[in-house]
């Protein structure tokens, strides 16, 4: 038999060659790990004394964050190389609950949300990484970036220790811990530090809870350097035992360095987030913090023999539905772009933010620093020409089975997403009325409402705007309220109360409405891949609103970024080729949208606009990001 022939001849050899493999192996496993190499992965970053230590020498933190998913991932690799190239030698990164876990027990570590593969693309860039695994994390995202169907127990209470929060935390660390465990420093992957919480000295309502996330990282195999971050004033009473404490900032007040001094007087200062830009509201003005001087507080942090984190090195973009909002002075929804005015641009340009730092840290570094990566193209496209219309009302047989209801109910805790209720979006309410008269919200529309009757736009409810005419008219009317949840407030104390939709009851001629027909609109891809199925209209001189647009965007060749501009329009929502690019709206200050290259086609495009209020036939496409009007930090 041949196999039997083979091995018996060979039979020397194959002894010979097993043992010059493990004779390879060996040499090289030695020779490529020095032994002290291997004994110093055993000590990890280490803040036991002043300054940190890495691999047992002294190491100075310059850290910068990007969020994976807030960048196309077909450029994660150009924006980290950009960020090696500026001298950081730290990523940090947040990971989002709310997007890993979007129905509770279903996961998404995929494409876009692939977090092992962005850590190991740091790592062979050349960057250490610090996690910043929340659960919570606030980051400017819809509820700091926690699942909304938490919000689905009315008893809830967000970042404590009751039962229905820690078992969902438990449940989503169960599956995301394990994955990052293998990437920590000592196991030879780029995590040299985990952070615990996110400010939780500015929340603070349970004295359990820190202890309770930070047994939930080290029983499950995290054993790296921990650390907490908090602002000046939540420094106070933040913090857990055994993790160094951290300072989030950004002008210098000598008050909150001298509290870190007095706190951890012999540990290393690190500012976890020094703030490089500050990011937007609608209706407000676009932040911005000049260079020179946002560089020379940097330039003091490092003279003072501190580390540093610039949150944010680059913003990217709430892609989406990600958006968070301020709860105060009052509530305000935040833009698309969460461009930050960082050192480099949402679209990965470099700015004299990147420049004046490159100088700086490369002052702090022995070897020369790698070159700068080319800038990407960015075309302004021809115009695409919205010609076909679809009304809203046409589009509601694509959402699934309507729901009916006595009484309101909030998006939460609808019947749909397998029980999880609607996360983000539109719901839509509809009851019937036999009158005119005076409609009062009281407050429970979240957060804003276009108003109907019998399907003609009557007016708004805004968060400020609590009462509304309804015209006269005889006979049953159909009422509806198409209800958008602008963004869950994603810091303060309010979080427990962010449930959207209508919340309570609207009065009409003091009474209740009652008897709903709610529809669920949350523009999930698999609805806007349906709508190809509807019997689209050629784009009417008089369209009604609200309603979805469609055109086509011709790129001739190899794909570019570019920037979408809709003058003409109001208020609503880009899909491209399926994909949400996220809100626009006229009030600003942002103006255009980030379309990246990699998510367009050569040649056809779907382009698809929901608008709410007021349309042109045309969107358009520039070369250059527009924030709108700027204001200081
Ligand atoms: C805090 C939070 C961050 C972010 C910044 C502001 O420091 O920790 O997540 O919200 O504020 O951008």
């Amino acid at each position: 038999m041949v196999v039997i022939r083979i091995r018996n001849s060979h039979r020397r050899h194959y002894a010979l060659l097993c043992f010059s493999i493990a004779g390879f192996i060996i040499y090289n496993y030695i020779g490529m790990q020095p032994r002290v190499k291997r004994m110093s992965r055993r000590e990890g970053l280490s803040a036991n004394s002043s300054l940190f230590t890495l691999e047992g020498e002294e190491f100075r933190l310059l850290g910068g964050s990007i969020h994976y998913f807030r960048v196309p991932r077909a450029y994660w690799k150009d924006r980290l190389m950009k960020m090696k190239a500026c001298g950081i030698n730290t990523l940090t990164t947040y990971v989002p609950w709310n997007l890993h876990e979007p129905e509770r027990g279903v996961f998404n570590f995929h494409r876009q949300l692939d977090l092992e593969a962005y850590l190991n693309l740091a790592a062979e860039v050349g960057l250490w990484v610090i996690l910043r695994p929340g659960p919570y994390i606030c980051s400017e995202m819809d509820l700091g970036g926690l699942p909304s169907w938490l919000m689905r127990d009315e008893n809830m209470k967000l970042r404590t220790t009751y039962p229905g929060f820690t078992e969902a935390v438990n449940t989503f660390f169960d599956k995301l811990i394990p994955k990052v465990v293998p990437l920590q420093f000592k196991k030879g992957g780029p995590i040299i530090a985990v952070q615990v919480e996110n400010e939780y000295g500015s929340y603070a309502k349970d004295e359990n809870y820190m202890p309770f996330i930070k047994e939930a990282l080290q029983s499950r195999g995290i054993d790296e350097l921990l650390l907490t971050s908090d602002n000046q004033e939540g420094l106070k009473h933040g913090g857990v035992k055994g993790a160094l404490k951290s300072i989030n900032l950004q002008k210098l007040k000598p008050e909150g360095l001298k509290y870190l001094d007095a706190i951890q007087p012999l540990s290393p200062k690190l500012v976890m987030e020094y703030w490089a830009g500050w990011f937007d509201a609608w209706g407000d003005l676009h932040h911005v913090f000049a260079a020179e001087d946002m560089v020379a507080v940097v330039r003091k942090i490092l003279k003072k023999g501190m580390s540093v984190n610039l949150y944010m090195f680059h913003g990217g973009t709430n892609f989406g539905f990600m958006s968070g909002a301020l709860a105060k002075p009052s509530y305000k929804a935040l833009i698309t772009s969460y461009d930050y005015d960082a050192p480099l641009t949402e679209a990965g340009d470099y700015t004299p933010k990147y420049h004046l730092l490159r100088d700086l840290f490369g002052r702090y570094h022995t070897k020369k620093l790698p070159e700068m990566p080319p800038l990407r193209w960015k075309e302004a496209y021809e115009a695409a020409i919205m010609y076909q219309h679809l009304s809203l009302w046409d589009a509601l047989q694509f959402t699934g089975e309507p729901f009916r209801s006595m009484r309101s109910v909030n998006m939460e805790s609808l019947p749909v997403n397998n029980g999880n209720g609607q996360s983000y979006g539109y719901t839509l309410y509809e009851t019937t009325i036999t009158s005119g008269g005076l409609l009062h919200s009281g407050d429970n529309v979240r957060d804003r409402a276009l108003v109907f009757v019998d399907r003609h736009f009557i007016g708004i409810f805004k968060r400020k705007s609590l009462e509304l005419a309804v015209p006269d008219g005889k006979g049953k009317r159909t009422l509806s309220l198409l209800v958008e949840n602008c963004g869950r407030v994603h810091y303060g104390n309010s979080l427990d109360n962010q449930r959207k939709g209508l919340v309570g009851d609207v009065v009409f001629n003091n009474t209740p409405l009652r008897n709903f027909t709610v529809y669920s609109l949350d523009m999930k891809p698999s609805f806007i891949e349906h709508l190809s199925a509807a019997s689209w209209k050629y784009l009417p001189a008089v369209p009604s609103f609200p309603g979805f647009f469609q055109g086509r965007l011709f790129v001739d060749g190899y794909p570019s970024d570019t920037f979408i501009k809709l003058p003409g329009w109001s208020k609503g929502l880009v899909f491209i080729n399926g994909q949400n690019l996220g809100r626009y709206w006229s009030i600003g200050p942002q103006q255009a949208l980030y379309l990246p290259g990699p998510w367009l086609n050569s040649g056809i495009n779907q382009v698809i606009v929901f608008e709410e209020q007021e349309a042109d036939s045309k969107i358009h496409f520039e070369d250059a990001p527009d924030l709108g009007m700027t204001v200081d930090v």
